[in-house]
Formats: C-alpha cells, sequence, structure tokens
C-alpha cells in the first residue's frame, strides 16, 4: 500500500547513510558465497588464467591455502575443478573415476588441513576427463549418451564422496542423474553428502574462460546444445527444477547468473527451496573488462551483481570473484 504524494516521500528514507542502511531490504554476508578454485598437479604452482585476470591454477598446496583464506574470510564452501593432464584425459574420461585422481587429492588435502571448518563442493561431469571436451560417453554418432553416462557419473560421486566431498554438485545436465546419484550415496552410507543440482544450467556463451582453466576448451567439438538448455526457456528451467528436487537434490543451482535471474525469481517463487546462482567465468570476465576499460568501478560493478542475485532469490553465489567480495564485506 503506497500513500501518494506529498504526504509519501520515499526520497526521506533515502536521505542519509544511516536510513538508508536501516531501510535495505537485502543484504549480503560472505557467508553467502562459495568460491570456485581451479585445481592443478605439481607443487608451488600458481598458473595466472589470461581470460581470467586475477584468478589462478593451485596445485594443491595452494588449494589448501585457499581453502584456509576462505575459512579466515568466512566463505563456508569452495568449489573444485580439476585441470586435468593430457595423457589423463580420453574418449571415455575413465580417469574420473581413479579414487587417487587430482579432484580426490584435492578434496582429501582439505579435508586433512581444514576439518570441517569448509565445506567442499565438486563437479560432476566428464568434460575435464574427455579428449572431446564434452560432458559425457559419446554414442556412434557422436551424441552424449544419457544413460551410459549417468552411470558414470555415479562412480565419479562415489569417489569424491568417499575422498571427502560434502557436496555433489552434478553440472553435466543428463536426464535421471540426480537420483541415480542419490541412491548409490544413500546405499554407500554417504547420508550426509549433499546434492546440489545444476538443474537449470543453460547452453552459453559465457563458458568459454572456464574451459580454458579446465583445458577442455580446445578439445571440445561442436557444442552442447544437446543436453544444456537453450536460452530462449524457462517453463523447460521449471521441469528441470522439478525433477531434481524430486530425485532428492537438497539444493539447485541456476547458471549462468546475470542473464538468468528470472529463472531463479521463478524457481525460488514456486518451490521455495535453496537456489544457487553460478555467475560464470564469463560473467566474471565482463567485469574485469568492464572495469579495465573504465565503464565503472570493478568493486562497484561486482557487488551491484551479488546484491542483484541475493534479490532475486539466491541463497548463495557461486563466484571467483568471492574472496575480493568477502573482503569488501569485512570478512
Ligand atoms: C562443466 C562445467 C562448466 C562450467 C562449470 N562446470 C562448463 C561447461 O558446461 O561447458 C562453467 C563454469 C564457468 O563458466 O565459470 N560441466
Amino acid at each position: 500500500m503506497t500513500g501518494s504524494y506529498p504526504a509519501t516521500r520515499l526520497r526521506r528514507s533515502r536521505s542519509s547513510a544511516w536510513s538508508r542502511a536501516l531501510h535495505r531490504e537485502t543484504v549480503l554476508t560472505p557467508a553467502d558465497l562459495i568460491w570456485p578454485l581451479f585445481v592443478t598437479g605439481g607443487a608451488g604452482i600458481a598458473e595466472p588464467l589470461a581470460a581470467l585476470p586475477g584468478v589462478h591454477r593451485w596445485s594443491l598446496d595452494g588449494i589448501v591455502a585457499r581453502a584456509r583464506e576462505a575459512i579466515a574470510l568466512g566463505i563456508p564452501c569452495v568449489a573444485l575443478f580439476p585441470n586435468v593432464p593430457a595423457d589423463r584425459r580420453s574418449e571415455t574420461g575413465a580417469e574420473a573415476t581413479n579414487p587417487d585422481n587430482l579432484m580426490c587429492r584435492a578434496i582429501r588435502a582439505i579435508r586433512d588441513a581444514c576439518g570441517s571448518d569448509v565445506g567442499v563442493l565438486t563437479d560432476v561431469a566428464l568434460d575435464p576427463y574427455t579428449s572431446h571436451g564434452q560432458d559425457g560417453l559419446l554414442d556412434a554418432s557422436g551424441a552424449v549418451a544419457n544413460d551410459p553416462t549417468v552411470e558414470v557419473l555415479v562412480e565419479q560421486a562415489l569417489v569424491q564422496a568417499a575422498a571427502g566431498a560434502d557436496i555433489i554438485a552434478p553440472s553435466d545436465m543428463m536426464d535421471g542423474r540426480v537420483g541415480a546419484i542419490r541412491s548409490a550415496l544413500e546405499q554407500a552410507g554417504h547420508h550426509q553428502v549433499q546434492i546440489m543440482s545444476y538443474a537449470a544450467k543453460f547452453a552459453s556463451a559465457f563458458y568459454g574462460p572456464f574451459r580454458d582453466a579446465v583445458g577442455s576448451g580446445a578439445l571440445l567439438k561442436g557444442d552442447k546444445k544437446g543436453y544444456q538448455m537453450d536460452p530462449g526457456n524457462a517453463l523447460e528451467a521449471l521441469r528441470e527444477v522439478a525433477l531434481d528436487i524430486a530425485e532428492g537434490a537438497d539444493s539447485v543451482m541456476v547458471k549462468p547468473g546475470l542473464a538468468y535471474l528470472d529463472i531463479v525469481w521463478r524457481v525460488k517463487e514456486r518451490f521455495g527451496v535453496p537456489v544457487f546462482a553460478y555467475q560464470v567465468s564469463g560473467d566474471y570476465a565482463l567485469i574485469e573488462a568492464g572495469a579495465a576499460a573504465g565503464i565503472g568501478e570493478r568493486k562497484a560493478l561486482l557487488m551491484e551483481q551479488l546484491i542483484a542475485f541475493k534479490r532475486a532469490g539466491c541463497s548463495g553465489v557461486l563466484t571467483y570473484h568471492a574472496p575480493l567480495a568477502a573482503r569488501l564485506l569485512g570478512g
């Protein structure tokens, strides 16, 4: 209910900083952030990524240091993505189910160093492990075969859970994978391991820098439109989310971020479940490029976008800018 001017002047509550603080509807804290990290082999390595200025691939020692930094900054969770050596990539991505692969070693390293002080979210999909850069197994026609892929994803999730992952995050967009992973986790006794499904993941042009970071970009032939969603579809996104909740997802993700806030809002309104958004590599790169081009101040561009995610209904945001945001928020 709104009165009318001049009895009602909405500018009154905006006229000073203390009043704006008092009336702020949405607040962001470091606890709203999940920090995605790229893992590489070796020791003492910090490889800068040209397409993501300020982001590095870290060897395990660096990953542990970042996990400690997250704890110090009040960031509750890190997300891990491996850059698998070329000789470990294959047509079937078998390295994904190796209990001693880079991902599992990174999980264990964080677990050993940090105990349960930080959550570890792990990506389930085959693209960092396949020689063709697709997220699953190819059939004779070269399309990604759904059901055989799900069988491998289940094994991948199980080795991650056994290594100590807290949240399994399937990003592959195969049908039925959340239910298959949930029942395998239950059977293996991993009752407390969560699933955050990339429920509404769109076939996006904003993933480019990420694919370079995990080394799948140059390998990828074709596109992912046969499994990732069409950017024009919102009702289909709701069906995806409904299925994943029914199959046992604890939380759902919308991805990419900024261009899909309407999807976040609709999911939150419809289902009332915890929703996360992934401010993806292209979103990050655009902020950096915008700041470098003098379009605005990096911090201001970033914080405005992050508050928009929360306003739209997100419980939290995956963002490569997590440490900067947490510092700005006093974490
Ligand atoms: C892989 C995966 C992708 C991202 C997260 N997991 C890329 C893709 O689907 O091609 C993108 C993240 C980003 O761009 O920051 N399944």
